[in-house]
């Protein structure tokens, strides 16, 4: 596996891959990470992971320094997993002095995560157009765990016409549902035990639009309730939105996203769920 850290390299690597799988992550890897590499290699033959703690995505009252970090062993666990190359830039090779240019995706980008955090999906979609710029990957493939995400990225490649296909991968969950995430290692030992409400909340939806409850007001009102039972948690918002648009639904037609934030301490987490017919 080589390891790169200039785009430089990049380019001179890329060269031997007819075709090639990119997953782009801010490292601290787990096992959804590693289930995304695998589809990449399975699919495209050939894998490349960028490891890359984006600042611009940070506002800054938000956790970048904070932020995980063992890239000893994500490239150990990437090596093992035989990716191809791997590319670790400074900050300095993305945003060289007098970089000035941020790509704003719209109305997707302002509601959930974007209302809470203005300057996130800017610095999401500015990396990752300059991800796949350098890159230039056949796939690229990102965790339906962040869903506005895979939205707003999808949007990005539509509306700018870039020349690679966005592949969605399942949420990788523990045994009692919690969602993986590089974050779940703020948690405390209590928040940890209350954080499975989230899941516990998407599945009342679920099973509720299993059931054939179709008005979203009264999904978000049982997802509520349900987050309620962990006093411990903090609702930041609750949402059923159409999955494209994200705007919020009233009399749901065909699929919707539901989907949450939730505050244990400083430590913020999403989840969601797709609500299929
Ligand atoms: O999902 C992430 O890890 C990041 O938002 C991404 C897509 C790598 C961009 O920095």
């Amino acid at each position: 596996m080589q390891v790169l850290h200039t785009i430089a390299q990049v380019r001179e690597a890329r060269l031997a891959f007819p075709r090639l799988g990119l997953v782009p992550t801010m490292g601290f890897l787990h096992a959804g990470h590693l289930s995304l590499v695998e589809r990449a290699q399975r699919e495209c033959g050939a894998a490349a992971v960028t490891i890359f703690v984006n600042p611009t995505q940070f506002s800054p009252s938000e956790d970048l320094d904070r932020y995980p970090r063992d890239m000893p062993r994500d490239l150990r666990l990437l090596g093992q997993a035989g990716v191809d190359f791997v590319f670790t830039p400074q900050a300095m090779e993305i945003y060289p002095p007098g970089f000035d240019t941020s790509i704003d995706v719209g109305g997707v980008a302002r509601v959930l995560e974007g209302a809470v955090r203005p300057v996130h999906f800017a610095g999401v979609a500015t990396v990752v157009a300059k991800l796949f710029n350098i890159v230039q990957p056949t796939r690229a493939y990102f965790g339906q765990k962040d869903a506005q995400q895979c939205v707003v990225i999808r949007r990005l490649v539509r509306d700018l016409d870039i020349p690679v296909e966005i592949v969605i991968g399942e949420t990788v969950r523990e045994d009692d549902g919690l969602a993986l995430s590089s974050r779940n290692s703020y948690l405390t030992p209590e928040q940890r035990a209350a954080a499975t409400v989230l899941y516990r909340a998407l599945c009342v939806a679920r099973d509720e639009f299993a059931a054939g409850e179709r008005d979203g007001d009264r999904l978000r009102a049982i997802m509520t309730t349900a987050l309620l039972t962990e006093p411990s948690g903090q609702i930041d918002y609750v949402s059923v939105a159409h999955p494209d648009t994200l705007a919020e639904l009233g009399a749901i037609a065909g699929e919707a996203l539901a989907s949450m934030a939730v505050r244990f301490g400083p430590t913020r987490l999403i989840d969601n769920l797709i609500l299929r017919p």
